[in-house]
Order: C-alpha cells, then structure tokens, then sequence
C-alpha cells in the first residue's frame, strides 16, 4: 500500500471543483447569463433536461463545503470564477457582489488552512460574449484579458496560485466542433478559430498574471489521454498520431512557442496557412510555472475512410471488453503513468500537477452510507502510478481529485456521479462517501 508521505512533505494533495458544476444561484446576485443557462435552456441539450439554476448551492453552502475539504483532510481547494458573475455581460460594468462572493470563499479557505487554486475560466462564457461570436470572434481576446485583469487586481494579494485556463481542447471541440457542449456551435471553422483565439487567450492571461500578481504561480490546464493505435498497421498509426495532435498537443505546444502541431496532420498545416498562425507564435507563448494535466482515460483508435477530417474512429472499452466506469471511459493506470510521461518530455514543462483525476459510478445510498469501492480501487491504481512517475523522475508535485461534490456535469447533468461526496439534489444533503473517507485515511499516512 501507497501512502502520501511516499510523494514527500510538499506534495500538494487537493479536490478541484468549477463554478457552473456547484454554485447554483444562476440569475441571483447580480449575475448574469452564460452560455450553460442558455445550452440547458434548449430542450434535448442536457440529459433529464437539468439546469444549473441550484446545482450543489454552493453560492450559500461554501463554508459547510470549505469544512468538507478540511476534514476530508485536502490542503488545497481549486474553483473557478463565474466570468458573468463577475461581470454580466462579459466586459463592462463589474457586479461588486459577485467579487465579494469570492473574496468569502477565499477568506474561507485561508481562515482553514487551506489553499486556493483559482481557475479563471472553466467554460462558462458570458451569453452577451457569445452573441458577439464568443471563442470564434477576434474580440474574445480583449474581452478575457479584461477580466484576468479584474480577478487578479481583486485576489492577487490573497491568492498566489493560478490556472489560466481549464482543458482547453475540451471546450472547443465538444461546443465549437460538435455541438454537444455550450454553445452549441459545430464544424471545422468555428472550431479553429476558437482554438486560435483560445491558443492566444491562455499565453496572454499567464502574462497579465505575471504582471499583476506578486510572486504568482501561473498554470493552465490540459486533457490528455494516451492515444493507442487499434492494430500496428500504417492506417491505425498514423491515425493514432492525427488524434494524438488534436488531443494531446493542439494547446500545450503554442504555449511552449512551437506553434500548432503541423507536421503529422495535412488539416492542421492548412489551418496554420489559412489562418496565419505562424504569425502569432509568440504571442500564444507564455512560460508557465506548472502545467496541469486531466486524465481520465486513454483512446484506442482505428483508421476510418469515413470519418469526415480525422479519418479515426474510437474503437470503445466495453467494445474490448475492457475496464471501465459509469462514463464508459477505459480504467487504464498504464496510461495514465504513460500520458505523463509523454508531457514531460517537452523540455519547457518545469513542473507538473495533476489537476482533475477521478471516475464516475452509479452511488446508491444503502442505510445512509455510499460504500463506492470501485472509486477507491480506481484511486488506489492511479495514485500508485502517479508515484512510479514521479520516482522516475518527472517533476510532479500535486494531485487534485475530481471533484468535492456530485455537481452538473456538464451534457451528462445530475445523472453521472463524480464526487467524493454525495449531493442529494431535492434536499442539498451531503454525505461522505467512502471514498471520501479512504481520502481522510490515505491522506493522514
Ligand atoms: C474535465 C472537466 O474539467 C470537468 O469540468 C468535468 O466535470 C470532468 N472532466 C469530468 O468529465
């Protein structure tokens, strides 16, 4: 057995969280829409059609919650900022309620001993931005410097830990390219745009931070997965490195001044051309103090003809009969050890987090208590392939676990299960599950 002393005194042990998926009180206080409201407003959007409206209640419950993290025994609380809780319509007039919101939930944080991590923006965009074209319009870029500037003028003093931007291939695939996430736009067109203006918004929020916050130490964040071609065929490999670029690559690399990754991917060199992306090398380059890394699960794929662009097609765990959670997503610790590995050896990645990390299963309370075994089984295989990395020597020095609470998930609603602690949504109860309580034991050795 792994203990948490074996990943050493300064080990920065976490559970992350985001603004949309806890805090509820949507239209109160001051803030206004964003495109969540609006996506879970259209009907079929959403499973169950759930709304964000109430969510966990974080907005009222944030000191029970802050006592969660405490006793739960985590030293950090990662959230994010409500951009339009912040400011209703995007840029413009600040809505004071909404900075002092966080200045409690900050103040919280501190007054237990534990320190916050804020990301700036976990996907939700002001709807008066996205009226403007949202990610795909050039004036994005102004609009997101603004507010890095008021957050880090409001909590530079207070907060020292910054993420600049969470998953940002995440965003922009699922709600530019597919349409399954807000806002609900598809197609190659708005989705490179959106990376573009993405590309430069992470870089140019690091660089704010950097001017405005004594002392800051600046990240942003990244999905990844391991890419495992089907079969060793020429087909299968060569689709595997085109996913692997979209996936793994598209963001991390301009932020380390390589530009878009071109060279296994026609479609990416043509983007760079058309859109001239090239021309913008330094300015998506920031030079982060940690990257943050969000595994999930790895990607088996096979070459398809007919797949539109990617020529790829995802060939599913349960197809392969392969372990997997409530999501469907493959329970792989290999790769997860594997896809850190392949982000370390960029040469620039001085120090790495692991900022989001769990699984999602059907809880059911029995007697009042969520004995989820299989969520500990998976931290337990996961956190002792974090430590081989790390032995091996990658620089990694914290790990966040998804998440505090069952909260919104995104497209899936309330219907998939993520937290450490069980939301019931009709009564705002919590209660701990046992995996909650593994955390409070593991943390302690
Ligand atoms: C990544 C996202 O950052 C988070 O918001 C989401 O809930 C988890 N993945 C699980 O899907």
């Amino acid at each position: 057995m792994i203990k948490a002393s074996d990943f050493g005194d300064d080990f920065k042990w976490g559970v992350a969280t985001a603004a949309a998926q806890i805090e509820g009180s949507a239209v109160e206080y001051g803030r206004g829409p964003s495109i969540w409201d609006t996506f879970s407003a259209r009907s079929g959007k959403i499973k169950k059609g759930h709304k964000l409206d109430v969510a966990c209640d974080f907005y009222h419950q944030y000191k029970e919650d802050i006592a969660l993290v405490k006793f739960l025994g985590f030293k950090v609380f990662r959230f994010s900022i409500s951009w339009s809780r912040i400011l209703p319509n995007g840029k413009g007039e600040v809505n004071q309620q909404g900075i002092t919101f966080y200045h409690n939930v900050i103040d919280e944080c501190l007054l237990n001993g534990i320190t916050p991590y804020i990301t700036i923006y976990h996907w939700d965009l002001p709807q008066a931005l996205e009226n403007e074209g949202g990610w795909t319009s050039f004036s994005i870029n102004s609009a997101f410097n603004a507010f890095v500037s008021i957050c880090a003028t409001a909590y530079g003093d207070k907060v020292k830990n910054w993420i600049v931007i969470n998953e940002p291939f995440g965003f922009t695939s699922l709600g530019y390219m597919l349409g399954i996430h807000a806002p609900g736009k598809t197609g190659l067109n708005n989705f490179f745009s959106a990376a573009l203006h993405t590309a430069l918004a992470q870089a140019e929020g690091g660089k704010i931070l950097r001017s405005e916050v004594s002392n800051a130490n600046i990240g942003t964040t990244y999905s990844c997965s391991e890419i495992i071609p089907y079969t060793q065929s020429d087909n299968d490999v060569l689709a595997a490195k085109r996913v692997d670029c979209l996936m793994n690559r598209l963001f991390v690399e301009p932020a380390q001044g390589l530009g878009f990754p071109t060279a296994n991917w026609d479609v990416l060199e043509k983007f760079q051309i058309e859109y001239g992306t090239w021309r913008l090398n330094d300015r998506m380059k920031f030079d982060f103090d940690f990257i943050g890394l969000q595994n999930y699960f790895p990607l088996t794929v096979k070459y398809n003809a007919f797949i539109p662009v990617i020529q790829a097609w995802e060939v599913k765990a349960k197809s392969r009969k392969k372990p997997h959670t409530a999501m469907g997503w493959e329970i792989s610790a290999v790769s997860f050890h594997n896809i850190i590995k392949q982000f370390g050896t960029y040469p620039n990645i001085k120090n790495i987090i692991i900022t989001e990390n769990g699984a999602a299963y059907h809880d059911k309370i029995v007697e009042g208590k969520i004995d989820d075994q299989e969520r500990i089984a998976y931290f337990e295989l996961y956190l002792a392939a974090l430590l081989e990395a790390k032995n091996e020597g990658l620089n990694i020095t914290g790990y966040m676990a998804w998440t505090l609470l069952d909260n919104f998930e995104w497209a899936e609603g309330f219907t998939t299960r993520f937290g450490l602690v069980y939301t019931d949504f009709k009564t705002q109860k919590r209660t701990i599950k046992n995996s909650g309580y593994w955390w409070k034991e593991f943390l302690k050795t």
